[in-house]
Parts: C-alpha cells; structure tokens; sequence
C-alpha cells in the first residue's frame, strides 16, 4: 500500500518519496514532510514556539504555545488566527469570513480520483492510490475535502480539493487553492518562468523574500507572462544534486501561485485558480471542484524532478491516438504567407514539402470566412472560397494525393466584429452591459460559459472535421480576457464566469477530441501563452512560441522542459531573416534546435538553395530516426544558457545505450581551448561518438567531459551520437 493511516500519520509513499500529514490533538491537519523516503515519523520536527502575537485556538486554554500561525498546516483558512496567506477564503450567510478546519474522517481508494469537469491525471486502478481527507468546518456546515492521488512508480502526488456545503444557507468561496504546503525549515529559492508575448517561460531563480511572493495570470489563460509551474529548491541545488520539489497546476485559466517566507522562516507554497476575479455561490448539498496540482520532488537535483513531470505527463496526462506514437513532421504556412495565399500557393508550398520528406501540411490562419487580415472573419468557420477555389475538400485531396496529411488551423474562443457570426449574435462575444468592450487584436471573446456559444462551435467545428479528410488541428486563442460577465448567470455571481469559461472551453474540447481521436490537436495561444498541463490534457503537443528564431528558442525550449515533456513543444525551422528578431542563423542551427521537440518547417521550401533543402531532407530523415529517442528518452538539460555561452541538451535512450547531444554555442571567441560538456545519465561501460569513431567510458564522458568541435561564428549548433558498446 502507498498510503498508510495510522496513529492519526497519513504517510504517502512513492518509489523514492514520502509525503506525511498528522491530525494533531486539536483535529488540525499539520503538514509533516515532503521529500526523501525517511522510514520514519517526522512529528519530532514539530515545534511550538510562544510566539507573540500569535493567538491560540479556544480549546488550547492556557497553553500559549498552540497557535494556527505557528502550525505548519496542510490547507490553511482564513480568519482564525493563521495571518499567512490562506488556501482558502469563503463569505458564510451572516457575513463573516472564518473557517475552523479540523478533521473528520478519511477514506483510502484504490485507482486514482477523478474532477468533475477538469481534466486530472489518470492511473489504471493498479497504479495509483487515492486519499481522501475531509476536513470540517467547527461553526458551519462547510466541508472541505483534501484529494491525494499517489502514482507510486512515478514519484508524483496529485492534489485537488472539493468544498462541499451541507448547510441550509449558501456560503460563497472567495478563494479556493488546489494545493497548499508548508515547509517549517530549510533555504529556499523559487525558480519561476516568466515572459512575454514571442519570449515565454524565462527560468527565473530567486531567493524567498520576507513576505509573499507571487507568480500568477489574470488574463483568463495560463499566459505567456507567467506559467502555472514552479519549482523550490533548496539553496546550491543543481541540476544533478540537492533537493527540490515542483508543483504543476492542470489549469489554463487564470492562476495564483502563492509563497510566503513567514517570520519564523517557514515557506507556505500555494497554488490554484486566481482568487481575484473568482467567486463562487455554493447553495445547500452544492460542491466546488478546483483543479489538480502534480507534485513532484528530488534529492538528485532539478534534471531528476524534469525527467519525473516528463513522465507524468506524456504517459498520464497527454491522451488520444497520438499520446505516444512519433509525431508527423509539418509544415506550415503562417510564415511563409501570412494571410496572402490561395489554393496554388498552398500547393506550392507543399509539393516540394513533400518532396523532402514531410508529412502533413498545416493550413493556418486565413481560410475561413472573409479572413484575409486579422480585422475580420473569427467565428465564421466555413472555407472561403474566394480564396480556396474549389472548396477545401479539393485541396485537402491533392495533399493527400502528394502522400501528405492536412491540418487546420481554428481559433474556437474569438470572434470578429465584422464576421457572419458576431451579425447573428453580437450577444455570445464577452462583454458588460453598458460599457464597450476592449479589442485586442481587434477580436473580441466568446462567452464559453454559455452552452448556445460551445453547441456552435461543436457543431460547425466538427462538420468540417467531418466532411474533410482533417488529420491536425491548430486550436489557437489570440488575446487576453477581460471584460468578463455573461448573461448565463445572475449579476450578483459574475465572479464565476472566468471558472465557467474554462470549464466550457474543456467541455468543447473533450467533445471533440473525444469524437475525432485519430486527430492530433496542437495548442496554441500566440505560441505558448496557454502552455499549461491542461491543454496537454487535450493536445499532446502545443506550439511553443511565435519566436522561431532558434537562438531565443534555446531560452524558451530551456524553459519550457523544466516541467513539460518534449514531445509537447511543437517547434519548427522558419526562414531568415528570422521573422521576429530580424536575426539569421544558419538551417543547420534552426534544424538542431527545432528539432528537441515536435518538429516541423514554418516557411516556404521553395525559397531556399538547393544545398539549404538537401540539408532539410537530411533534417527530416534525421528527425525521424532521432524521434523515440527524443520524445521517449530521459532528457538532460545540460548547460544553463541564461548563465553560459550556450544552450546544450541530451536525450539518453531508457535502456542507456543511445544518446543524442545537441546544442548552440552563442558566441565565438577568439583563441581560446575548444569548450568541454559533461554528459550525464549514461551507464558505465564504452560509448563510441558516431561518425568519428572515438571511444570513451560513460564515467570519462560524464566526469571529464567531452570536446566541441571547433567553433566559428555565431551561434553554431552542433550534434553529436553515441552509441553503446
Ligand atoms: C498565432 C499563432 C501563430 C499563427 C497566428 C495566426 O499568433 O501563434 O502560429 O497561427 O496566430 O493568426
């Protein structure tokens, strides 16, 4: 069993952790230890400081030293003498704010849990055990019950929560956290991954500051600003040594990651649905579901605690036919043609994709509707035939008949003013009565919480899926939410609204995916502004960023693999100058690094040298050779390019006998020794370097290293492969 009850001790063990939470005298549910297996109670670590001005609960009569500011509690409420950042917050009938958690009872299952609405993890009933622990309010009839879902061979708990009100009056919750920890002692610093539009998920690392530190979105996705990830680890952790543990949220709606270094340098950690523009009216026998948080942690560094989210998430989070079968290699026709194409263009661009090698054309923005700039057409989701003569149908066959599959590119969530759809129903765009409401992009948003909007969108996105031979979709979302209310719901709970959102936007997507499985979805939102573990619930790949360039990709891909699995960074090779950053680098360097991830080409194939598209019939077929070892290999990051002069990973094959090492170095320097990597993860034994012969032994490769060829010029990728003997 991995999760043990006894003494009033939940004990949670993985493979190589343990999690342990302890009822105490008082029915509060102190939080004990996170991180190596100890074979032990932690409660001896417990300690009960007389600290001023920390008030004691009624029932600790005399004893100065019992107080819920001290605790280290497991999900800690507001209003009852804990003044840290709470978990959450709820508003009872008469006003009052205070909520007394103390426990109930517990229940252990077999299998993993299940959230009503909300994608989670899933486990077959062998793999994973479920804890319940329900937690009761002292004055009222408000139940909160804590949900652990252990996936013992995967060192990964999951957390969520249900708050369910048994009362006879409504209890509105103000904030409602899916995790919350906190940790009594160590040195912490938080890495967290920020950015912005075309530079998302920048690795961040920090020391804890007294007082809360936050990482959080408003703009009802996940966002590219700040990613709904973060990292502790303790000071001097690396990524081969030290301790660090990581938390996950599964939600692509707005986000609150919470930590706090109190002043008895405690670290609460919290993470859940944004509270700020969040409510919610639970009325008698109703329950709220909040999203699931993964969990993980290491004593072997941050690499280990990568490769356990890598796991999790390809094999337990990602679905569908795709989830771990090799991914076609695209290309698509943004960059290329931006808006300006038609069906020869298209054609074009294809038959010599064809010609090196790729598998699938993705038709992007600009088929639909009157499209032919961002200003109009979202919503109207049937081809234009102005633009594509013949229908889409005609073209989708000709792909086919050039030995390709075809995708398509959808922007569900939006809507043009000057479209077919936004005429019909000016009321299904998000925005409040009596004020204009803001464009971005020039788009307004569709109310998701109304179910007339998704039965739409179900029903015309899925007739041209049905009606043409689809193999991909691009489901794209272009702007930022603000301006939330919608007509489904009573004024005085419009708060709900960016929760519905979300929840209809899942819906739509577990409808379609569910009913189109031989589909790969690819996410997207302006790039990665929605890349969070739950779109990966419905799209096992999500499309990395607008910047192609591959030497800020290095930053981005750097970023992006601390908690999410290659096989989801859809990344692709475009043209140079490169489209965002003016910058040209050579197509071996936009080849390697597209190449740690799905991959793909962004540009026309037609534009480029003969010698350039030998070398991208060469990428192809090396991509294609390469992919099980990337998608399903262990990866090692292993330089920091925010702090070096390069950016170099490895994947090593899970038997340890195929390792592939590739890598950028930024800047050439003058005279100077060739530069030296380290490996890491391999076996001992001999690796031979493909191509030059050379042999060494895993130990001489992990501790002394090996040397790059010699670098000239900017930005030069290089690769090497090395076998077993
Ligand atoms: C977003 C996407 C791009 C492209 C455009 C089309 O920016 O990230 O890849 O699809 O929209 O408008």
């Amino acid at each position: 069993m991995a999760i043990k009850a006894e003494n009033n001790v939940f004990s949670l063990e993985t493979a190589h952790t343990l999690y342990q939470m302890k009822v105490d005298m008082f029915g509060v549910l102190n939080h004990l230890w996170y991180g190596a297996k100890t074979d032990c109670c932690m409660d001896y670590l417990l300690d009960y400081p007389d600290l001023g001005f920390s008030g004691n609960i009624y029932e600790a009569g005399d004893n100065r030293s019992y107080s819920l500011n001290t605790r280290p509690l497991e999900y800690g409420a507001e209003g009852v003498g804990d003044f840290r950042v709470p978990a959450i917050s709820v508003t009872h009938e008469d006003g009052s704010t205070a909520l007394d958690l103390r426990f109930q009872s517990y229940e252990i299952k077999r299998g993993k849990y299940k959230i009503q609405g909300l994608p989670a993890v899933y486990a077959k009933e062998d793999q994973a055990e479920t804890l319940e622990i329900i937690l009761k309010d002292t004055a009222t009839e408000t139940l909160v019950t804590l949900l652990y879902g252990v996936i013992s061979e995967a060192d990964v708990i999951t957390r969520s929560v249900i708050v369910t009100n048994q009362g006879k009056t409504p209890v509105i919750l103000n904030k409602v956290h899916s995790f919350a920890m906190d940790i009594p002692y160590g040195d912490w610093e938080w890495i967290h991954f920020h950015g912005r539009h075309v530079m998302e998920r920048q690795a961040e690392r920090v020391p804890l500051i007294h007082g809360i530190q936050e990482s959080s979105s408003t703009r009802g996705t996940s966002s590219h600003q700040q990613n709904p990830t973060a990292l502790l680890c303790e000071k001097g952790c690396t990524e081969t040594t030290g301790f660090c543990m990581g938390m996950a949220l599964m939600y692509s709606g707005s986000f609150q990651t919470q930590v706090q270094l109190d002043e008895l340098e405690q670290v609460r950690m919290t993470m859940g649905i944004h509270a700020d523009n969040f409510a919610w009216t639970l009325k008698e026998g109703e329950s709220f579901y909040a999203p699931e948080v993964i969990l993980s942690c290491s004593d072997e560094g941050m690499g280990e605690l990568s490769r356990r989210f890598h796991h999790i998430i390809r094999n337990h989070v990602c679905r569908g036919q795709y989830q771990l079968s090799s991914r076609p290699v695209l290309i698509n026709n943004w960059e290329a043609t931006y808006f300006d194409f038609n069906e020869e263009k298209i054609e074009k661009i294809a038959r010599q994709a064809a010609e090196l090698g790729i598998d699938m054309m993705v038709l992007d923005d600009g088929w639909f509707g009157k499209r032919d700039s961002d200003t109009s057409g979202l919503g109207d989701w049937f081809v234009n035939e102005e633009k594509l003569r013949g229908g889409l149908n005609t073209l989708v066959e000709k792909i086919n008949h050039m030995g390709m599959k075809f995708g398509l590119w959808f922007e569900p969530e939006m809507v043009s003013e000057d479209s077919e759809l936004y005429r019909t129903h000016p009321d299904w765009a998000i925005r409040i009565p009596g004020r204009n409401p803001s464009r971005s992009r020039y788009q307004l948003v569709l109310d998701m919480a109304n179910p007339e909007v998704t039965e739409y969108l179900y029903e015309t996105i899925s007739k041209v899926l049905r009606e043409n031979h689809i193999e991909y979709v691009k489901w794209d979302m272009n702007r930022s939410i603000c301006d939330w209310y919608t007509k489904t719901l009573p004024d005085s709970r419009q708060k709900e609204m960016p929760h519905r959102y979300v929840l209809g936007l899942y819906e739509l997507l577990e409808r379609l995916t569910g009913e189109f499985p031989h589909i790969l979805f690819e996410g997207c939102s302006g790039g990665g502004g929605r890349f969070d573990a739950g779109m990966l619930y419905y799209c096992p790949q999500i499309w990395c960023s607008d910047d192609t360039d591959a030497h800020e990709r290095t930053f981005i891909q750097y970023g992006t693999s601390f908690f999410y699995p290659i096989s989801a960074v859809g990344s692709h090779v475009s043209a140079v100058p490169n489209h965002q950053t003016g910058r040209s680098t050579s197509i071996e360097t936009r080849g390697t690094v597209a190449m740690a991830g799905s991959f793909g080409y962004e540009l026309d194939l037609n534009i480029l040298s003969e010698e350039e598209k030998q070398e991208v019939a060469k990428q192809i077929k090396t991509y294609k050779e390469y992919q099980p070892l990337i998608h399903n290999g262990f990866y090692y990051r292993l330089s920091n390019p925010h702090k070096e002069n390069m950016a170099v990973w490895e994947f090593v094959s899970q038997d340890g006998k195929e390792v592939l090492v590739q890598g950028v170095v930024f800047r050439a320097k003058p005279n100077t020794l060739r530069i030296r990597i380290r490996l890491a993860g391999l076996e001992e034994g001999m690796y031979e370097v493909l191509g030059t012969g050379e042999v060494y032994t895993g130990k001489a490769l992990m501790t002394g290293g090996i040397l790059l060829p010699k670098v000239s010029g900017d930005d030069v990728s290089f690769e090497f492969y090395l076998k077993k003997k």
